[in-house]
């Protein structure tokens, strides 16, 4: 299977259309050697982007991947590796930072050289404004940001779930004072989730170039089927921290329509997760759609995905458009 690229947004970086993520997953589900494990299984299937973030598993996901990356010795050109920075850590990763819920200069400043070092790497090819800060000003995030980017810590930085309003105001203090801009956002999206990316955020797509490296496209696993009679033991679902969850996943009127899904799924001769991944990658608006996976026979039935995209005839997404 060839993989897809697409530029992010109006950047020259092109990045594979299947992504892989390591939310939860990584220091919670997985250790060191299956975490090196399923990025070889993506990275066999064309992926080049691994995303990741400071608060997954408090640190020990970028450690994780650090670690896996270094023993798969890549060379650093074929992939990009992501971060991203609001929460804060506990103390004892902190490296001296007491900032939570921020993106104030001093935290964000200090959130990259404790990220870098965790993932062993010299910069991260993204680094995103994980949610938005109403205590700092856009002003002083996006000169900290442009910062990251000048001193070569990031090459391209970015936001995630922030309103369109904030992306053009980021986006235009940047224009004014010459700074780095930031060029991607990375909201959730996925059958259950659409109006962010297909709504808020139409007009930046054309007109300041905004990329889009989207989340959770089988609502944690919702999109597959499996919640369908209750949570399965082996899955994200059964995570005692992922309990505030089973509202979501196991609510009946959202099961019934996956179910619904799956019968166009059977029709096409794939599997649910396979046809809600691909319904995603038909956006021409999304550069990437982030996966993420508890084992690698869930990264090779992913990937296919895009084989399956081909197959989404207008006739086809019509009949997926009426049952959601
Ligand atoms: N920016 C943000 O705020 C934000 C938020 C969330 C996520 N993200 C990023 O987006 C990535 C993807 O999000 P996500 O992990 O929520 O994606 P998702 O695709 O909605 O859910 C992935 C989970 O679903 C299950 N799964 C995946 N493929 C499956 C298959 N074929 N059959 C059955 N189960 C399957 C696995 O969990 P189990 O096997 O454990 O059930 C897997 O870990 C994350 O890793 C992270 O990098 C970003």
């Amino acid at each position: 299977m060839t993989m897809e690229y697409r530029r992010l947004g109006r950047a020259g970086l092109r990045v594979s259309v299947l992504s892989f993520g390591s939310w939860i997953t990584y220091g919670n589900q997985l250790d060191e050697s299956a975490a090196l494990n399923l990025m070889a299984a993506a990275r066999d299937h064309g992926v080049n982007f691994f995303d990741n973030a400071e608060v997954y598993a408090s640190g020990k996901s970028e450690e994780l991947m650090g670690a896996a990356l270094k023993k798969l010795g890549w060379d650093r050109l074929t992939y990009v590796v992501t971060t991203k920075f609001f929460w804060g850590l506990p103390p004892k990763f902190g490296e001296g930072i007491n900032e939570k819920n921020t993106l104030n200069r001093k935290y964000l400043m200090q959130a990259i050289d404790a990220s870098l070092k965790r993932l062993q790497l010299d910069y991260v090819d993204i680094a995103y404004c994980h949610r938005p800060d109403p205590n700092t000003s856009l002003e002083e995030t996006v000169f900290a940001m442009h910062d990251m980017v000048a001193r070569g810590k990031a090459t391209y930085w970015g936001t995630s779930e922030w309103s369109a309003v904030d992306i053009m105001g980021a986006w235009q203090i940047a224009d004014k004072h010459h700074l780095h801009k930031p060029i991607v956002e990375q909201p959730e999206y996925n059958l259950f989730n659409r109006s962010k990316v297909e709504r808020e955020y139409a007009r930046l797509y054309s007109e300041i170039g905004l990329g889009t490296t989207i989340w959770s496209p089988l609502a944690s696993g919702l999109l597959t089927g499996k919640y369908a009679k209750g949570v399965p033991a082996d899955s994200r679902g059964s995570l005692k921290s992922m309990a505030w969850m089973h509202d979501s996943l196991l609510d009946p009127a959202k099961n019934a329509i996956v179910v619904k899904l799956g019968a166009i799924a059977q029709d096409l001769g794939c599997t649910t997760a396979q046809l809600a991944i691909a319904w995603c990658l038909k956006n021409p608006n999304v550069s990437t759609v982030i996966t993420g996976a508890s084992r690698v026979e869930q990264v090779t039935e992913n990937m296919k995905a895009l084989q399956v995209s081909a197959q989404l005839t207008p006739d086809i997404m019509a009949r997926i458009n009426a049952i959601f």
